[in-house]
C-alpha cells in the first residue's frame, strides 16, 4: 500500500525539481502553470533536446507569467512540497517498521543457526565418543570374556592339583571344592558386568536418536524461519499477495507444534474451513484410522465425501479434504499395517494425490513405491493407481457386470476390484477367512485374512527432500 504511494511522490518530486529548475531559468522559455497531476506532461525545453526526438525549433506561442502567477507557484511548490514530505515521512515509517521486523528475524535466525552448529558440534563429539565407548566395551567384553575362560578352567583343575594348590589353605578333606563359593560369585558378577554393559550401550544409542531427533525438529524450525524471512522481504519490496497471514494456520501436520493432544487443527487457505486432524511423529497427518468395528466403512458416496467417524478413535478424514491436502502441496503416502499375531508392515509411496469430485476423487498420482521401509507389506496398491473412488451408490470401478463396492462391502479405487481393501469390513474373528469383505492387503497376509490394525498418513514433501 505505501510502496505505489512512495513511487508516485518520487514522481512528484522529480517533477516539481525541473520545474522549479525552469521557474529559475529566465532564458528558458515557460509553461503556464498547469494542474498538478499533468506535472509529468510538462515537456523539457526544446533546447536541451539532443537525441533522435530532436525537432527543430518552431516559434510556438509561450505564455510569461505574470508576478502573480509566479508566487501563485512558488505557493504551490511549497504547498506540493510539504505534502510530498508528509507522504514521503509516512512510508518511511512504514518502511522503517519492516526493517525492524526483518531485523528481528535475521536475529532470529541468527541464533537459531548458532544453536544448529552448537547441536551439530556437540552431536559430532557425541558420536566420537560413543565410537570409543563402543570400543571400550568391545575391550571389556573381550576381557570378560577372558577372566571366564579362566575361571572355567580354574574350576576343571584336577581335584589333586586343587589339593596341591590349596594345600596350606584348606584342609584336603574338602576335596579342593572349597573354591567354588568364590569362583561362583566371579562368574555371575563377570555375567552382571556383561548384562550391564549391554543395557548401557543400549542406553547410549537410544540417547543417540533422541538427539538426532532434536536436530530434526531444530532443522524443521529453522527452515519455517527462513520460509517467513523470504515472505517478510517480499513484503518490504511491496508483493503484497504472498503475504503470510498475520496469525498463524498450520497447513500441514509439519506444524505439529501446534498440535495440541496430537490434534491439529488445519487452515489450508485464509477462505477455507479449518478441520481438525491427527498428527503423529515426523510431520505425519492420519487420514484413516481403523482399529475395530466402532466404525462401519460400508458407507454412501456423501459419507466418504464428507468423512466419517472419530478423529480421535477409528475415521476417515473424507475425500474432499483428502483432495484439498494433496493438491495444497505434494504429498507421501505411507500406509501402517498389524495382523491380530501382531505383526506390523509399512507400505509408503513417494507422492500421492487425488483429484476432486468431478474427476470422481480418482487416485490420480501414485508414486513409487519404497522399497526401503521396513518392515515392507509390499505393494498392493500400485495397481489402484488412476482408478476413480466407488461406493455401492456410485459405481466407477472399470467393472462391467460387478460393482466392486458392493462385493467388497467398503469404498475404494477399484480397478475391476483389486488387490487391497484398506475400508473392507472390521473382522475381529474368523480373520483369516474373511474373503474379500476384509480389511486386506495381498502382499502383506493375502486377499482373505483381514488386518486388525491399520493407518493411512500423508506427509508433505518438503523442499529439502525434493531437492535431493
Ligand atoms: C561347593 O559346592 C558343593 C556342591 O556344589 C557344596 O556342597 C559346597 O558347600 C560348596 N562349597 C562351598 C565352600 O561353598
Ligand atoms: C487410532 O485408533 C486407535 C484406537 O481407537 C487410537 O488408540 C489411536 O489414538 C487412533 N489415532 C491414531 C492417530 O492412531
Amino acid at each position: 500500500m505505501g510502496t505505489p504511494t512512495f513511487r508516485l511522490c518520487l514522481v512528484l518530486i522529480c517533477c516539481a525539481c525541473s520545474w522549479t529548475e525552469a521557474l529559475q531559468e529566465p532564458t528558458v522559455p515557460t509553461q503556464a502553470p498547469a494542474p498538478a497531476h499533468a506535472a509529468a506532461a510538462v515537456p523539457p525545453a526544446p533546447t536541451q533536446w539532443r537525441g533522435r526526438n530532436y525537432r527543430p525549433h518552431h516559434a510556438t506561442p509561450t505564455l510569461a507569467p505574470t508576478a502573480a502567477q509566479h508566487s501563485e507557484i512558488k505557493q504551490l511548490m511549497t504547498n506540493l512540497h510539504d505534502r510530498v514530505g508528509i507522504l514521503a515521512t509516512l512510508d518511511e515509517d512504514q518502511r522503517h517498521r519492516l526493517e525492524v521486523i526483518d531485523k528481528k528475524l535475521d536475529q532470529l535466525l541468527d541464533s537459531n543457526t548458532g544453536r544448529m552448529e552448537s547441536l551439530k558440534a556437540q552431536q559430532l563429539n557425541f558420536q566420537q565418543r560413543l565410537d570409543s565407548f563402543e570400543h571400550i566395551q568391545r575391550l571389556t567384553r573381550h576381557t570378560l570374556d577372558e577372566l571366564k575362560e579362566l575361571s572355567r578352567q580354574t574350576r576343571d583343575v584336577p581335584e589333586q592339583h586343587m589339593d596341591l594348590f590349596y594345600r596350606t589353605e584348606s584342609p584336603p578333606t574338602t576335596q579342593g571344592r572349597s573354591i567354588n563359593g568364590t569362583e561362583l560369585d566371579v562368574a555371575s558378577r563377570l555375567d552382571a558386568l556383561a548384562t550391564f554393559l549391554v543395557s548401557l550401550a543400549y542406553n547410549v544409542k537410544e540417547t543417540q536418536q533422541g538427539v538426532a531427533k532434536l536436530l530434526q525438529n531444530t532443522n524443521n524450525i529453522r527452515r519455517r524461519l527462513a520460509n517467513r524471512k523470504t515472505q517478510s522481504a517480499q513484503l518490504a519490496q511491496g508483493v503484497p499477495q504472498s503475504v503470510a497471514p498475520v496469525e498463524e494456520h498450520a497447513t500441514s501436520c509439519l506444524q505439529s507444534y501446534l498440535a495440541v493432544n496430537g490434534i491439529l487443527k488445519l487452515q489450508l487457505t485464509p477462505q477455507s474451513d479449518a478441520f481438525y486432524v491427527p498428527c503423529q511423529d515426523d510431520g505425519w497427518t492420519v487420514v484413516m484410522n481403523r482399529s475395530s468395528d466402532d466404525v462401519s466403512f460400508e458407507r454412501s458416496w456423501l459419507d466418504y465425501k464428507e468423512g466419517f467417524g472419530n478423529i480421535a478413535g477409528d475415521f476417515f478424514i473424507g475425500l474432499d479434504k483428502l483432495h484439498a491436502l494433496t493438491s495444497s502441496s505434494l504429498h507421501e503416502l505411507r500406509i501402517w499395517m498389524q495382523d491380530f499375531e501382531n505383526n506390523v508392515a509399512v507400505a509408503g509411496y513417494d507422492s500421492f494425490a487425488i483429484s476432486g469430485e468431478r474427476e470422481l476423487y480418482a487416485l490420480s498420482l501414485l508414486g513409487r513405491y519404497q522399497e526401503h521401509l521396513h518392515p515392507p507389506a509390499g505393494d498392493s496398491l500400485s495397481y489402484h493407481a488412476g482408478a476413480k473412488f466407488s461406493t455401492f451408490d456410485s459405481d466407477n470401478d472399470n467393472c462391467l457386470e460387478c460393482s466392486c463396492a458392493q462385493r467388497h462391502k467398503a469404498g475404494g479405487w477399484f480397478n475391476a476390484c483389486g488387490t487391497s481393501n484398506l475400508m473392507g469390513v472390521h473382522y475381529s474373528k474368523d480373520y483369516q477367512r474373511a474373503g474379500e469383505t476384509g480389511i486386506y492387503w495381498d502382499t502383506f497376509q493375502g486377499k482373505d485374512y483381514s488386518l486388525r490394525r491399520i493407518k493411512m498418513l500423508i506427509r508433505p514433501i518438503g523442499q529439502d527432500e525434493a531437492r535431493r
